[in-house]
């Protein structure tokens, strides 16, 4: 049997959307822009979802906007901002998902805008005065863009905090959101907000497809020409059956957040206690005693022979998790998030990330499997 913490990466799609989806795959396959009645009935299911999605986040209808997933929302809210909005100049952190930095990198080559990264403690947190002295320094017009919850260490931000210092300042204000939708309550009619990014496979929906919310005051082009589809903000098809995957999902995630998240904490404050306990000198990156992504532990083993090959290790005895590490050589580039946080080039990083799927007794096997990669508390004391 194999035990899955790697939540954070995908996650498994729950039989309930499976049971929706395929429902829909073997009724409906009229093309949502025919006029007729075939047609007309896959329109109204995806205008359905679409309602469903914008009572997730408390926003309008007309505000949600399906897409292929949260690298596409995210290339879409900075690129459009920068195209349609006259933003000169953004505001982020080295921490980001690369589907950001790498579109900042982009905009800075092609589009000349003035990018500006603040910076990050230990933890991965920014301050508030930082980005507030940024704001205040120049008359340029800014989109600030910081993930909610980082996916490799869990970090978060205080969105609506940034938001009001954003507002104070008249900056445009997009998160990554594509960690914490479904899984912490997000309401787009408390935040002032212009963009926010989602993708279901996060959430236990299909992978593939996503959404991006674009505040009803903010007007931008399209950013897929073609035909008129998605309110002529993205031309093609529409993704149908993917669409009410990810509908179903968040709809189920949303309704059950506080079990699923009290359940979900519990595992992971099981799995820190276990590790404690059973070696030496472990560390956990990012604030997991503060307002973190209860879904990740990103746990930093101390340097030995035997963790060297940790990840392929586990991997072979039946454990799915992720690496990151610092970079320790010049060749390699490690994960730029455990750089920016100045994480010890010679500890080894693995993020294990939970869902409500995953048990206590599936920690218990995987501290097991431990034991025989790394040396015990008992080993190195004998
Ligand atoms: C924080 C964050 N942003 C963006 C993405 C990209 O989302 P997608 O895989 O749906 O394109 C991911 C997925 O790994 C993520 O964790």
């Amino acid at each position: 049997m194999r035990v899955y913490f790697d939540n954070a990466a995908t996650t498994p799609i729950a039989p309930e959307v499976i049971e929706t989806m395929t429902k829909c795959m073997q009724e409906h396959y009229g093309n949502p822009s025919s006029i007729h009645a075939d047609g007309r009935q896959v329109r109204a299911a995806i205008e359905g979802a679409r309602k469903t999605v914008a009572n997730c986040i408390n926003s309008s209808i007309g505000e949600v906007f399906f897409t292929s997933g949260g690298t596409e929302s995210n290339n879409m809210a900075l690129k459009c901002a920068v195209r349609d909005l006259g933003v000169k100049r953004i505001i982020s952190s080295p921490t980001e998902h690369h589907c950001i930095l790498h579109t900042l990198e982009y905009l800075q080559e092609h589009n000349n805008v003035e990018i500006e990264y603040l910076s990050v403690c230990q933890k991965g947190k920014s301050t508030l005065a930082e980005l507030e002295a940024l704001l205040q320094d120049s008359e340029v017009p800014t989109l600030v863009t910081l993930m909610h919850a980082n996916n490799e260490i869990g970090t978060m931000i205080d969105l609506q905090a940034v938001s009001e210092v954003c507002d104070q300042y008249g900056a445009y204000l997009h998160s990554d959101t594509v960690q914490t939708v479904g899984h912490f309550p997000i309401d787009v009619d408390k935040i002032k907000i212009h963009f926010l990014s989602g993708a279901a496979h996060k959430f236990h929906g299909p992978k593939g497809v996503g959404f991006i919310y674009i505040n009803g005051d903010v007007s931008i082009k399209p950013f897929i020409d073609g035909g008129s589809q998605e309110r002529n903000m993205r031309g093609g098809t529409e993704n149908y059956y993917g669409i009410i995957g990810l509908a179903k999902s968040l709809e189920m995630a949303i309704d059950k957040m506080d079990e699923r998240s009290t359940y979900i904490r519990s595992i992971r404050s099981y799995m820190a206690e276990q590790l404690r306990n059973e070696f030496e000198d472990i560390q956990f990156n990012g604030d997991i005693e503060g307002e973190s992504l209860y879904t990740v532990l990103s746990v930093s083993f101390p340097p030995s022979p035997k963790s060297e090959l940790l990840l392929l290790n586990l991997d072979i005895a039946g454990v799915s998790a992720s690496g990151g590490s610092a970079c320790s050589s010049g060749a390699e580039t490690g994960s730029h998030v455990i750089n920016a946080i100045k994480g010890a080039p010679n500890r080894k990083t693995i993020r294990f990330s939970f869902s409500h799927y995953n048990t206590k007794e599936e920690v218990d096997i995987v501290i097991e499997k431990l034991r025989k990669l790394i040396p015990t508390k008992l080993e190195l004391s004998q």
